[in-house]
């Protein structure tokens, strides 16, 4: 039973739990730093969630080309053609909002007067403080990720059924034994 389970390979498996584990770090920095009182403690938590935040992007991107290159395993048959339908929308919109989620709080931040960096490397600023553009863009942002959060509850449920139905064993499909 166990050789009939056809897995992602260990890359794909690997860059989907380091890129759960950055997601959850964000949600948790992002969701704290904006209650933070103006002082240097803000500023710090908004340069690790700016930073960590343009990490996940560029992994997204590295995914996205490990995708193209080594495609996913077909779909089992346990999934009927419904269910298996849907999982593919939730993970094609999850593709676009992990790009997007970084790209508007991007934006949001060169709208808004101060300089982004990468960790310590300082990115080229070329935008200027405009407070209507960078109240837009994060709006956007914000949107995107109540968007995201519906998206992994969709998720979780679709893997929550699959354990209740018997067919648990197709979480090892994205897990590393
Ligand atoms: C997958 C990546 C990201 C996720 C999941 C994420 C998530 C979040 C969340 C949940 C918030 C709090 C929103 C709220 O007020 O409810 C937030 C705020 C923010 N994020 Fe991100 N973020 C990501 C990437 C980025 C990037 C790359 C940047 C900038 C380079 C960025 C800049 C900001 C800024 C400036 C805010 C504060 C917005 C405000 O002033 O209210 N984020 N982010
Ligand atoms: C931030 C949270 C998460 C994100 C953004 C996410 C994203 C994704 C994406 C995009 C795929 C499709 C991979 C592909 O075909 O390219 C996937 C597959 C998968 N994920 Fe997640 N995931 C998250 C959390 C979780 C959690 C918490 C679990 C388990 C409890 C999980 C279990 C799985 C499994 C089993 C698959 C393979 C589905 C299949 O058999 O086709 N994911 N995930």
């Amino acid at each position: 039973m166990q050789n009939m389970i056809h897995r992602y390979n260990r890359i794909a498996v690997t860059v989907h739990w380091v890129t759960v584990l950055l997601v959850c770090t964000m949600f948790i920095l992002g969701w704290y730093m904006v209650d933070l009182p103006q002082g240097s403690s803000r500023g710090f938590f908004f340069s690790l969630h700016k930073s960590l935040g343009i990490l996940t992007f560029l992994l997204i991107i590295f995914r996205l080309i490990w995708r193209i290159k080594s495609p996913p395993p077909g779909r089992p048959s346990e999934i009927g053609r419904f269910r298996g339908m849907l999982a593919d929308a939730v993970h094609k919109a999850f593709y676009f909002v992990l790009l997007m989620q970084p790209i508007t709080g991007y934006l949001s931040s060169s709208f808004s007067g101060y300089k982004t960096s990468f960790f310590s490397l300082p990115l080229p600023y070329w935008g200027w403080s405009d407070p209507p553009l960078n109240e837009f863009f994060t709006q956007l942002h914000v949107v995107f990720s109540l968007f995201l959060v519906f998206l992994i509850i969709m998720h979780l449920v679709g893997v929550v059924l699959h354990v209740i139905e018997g067919h648990g064993h197709l979480f090892r499909r994205m897990w590393f034994w």
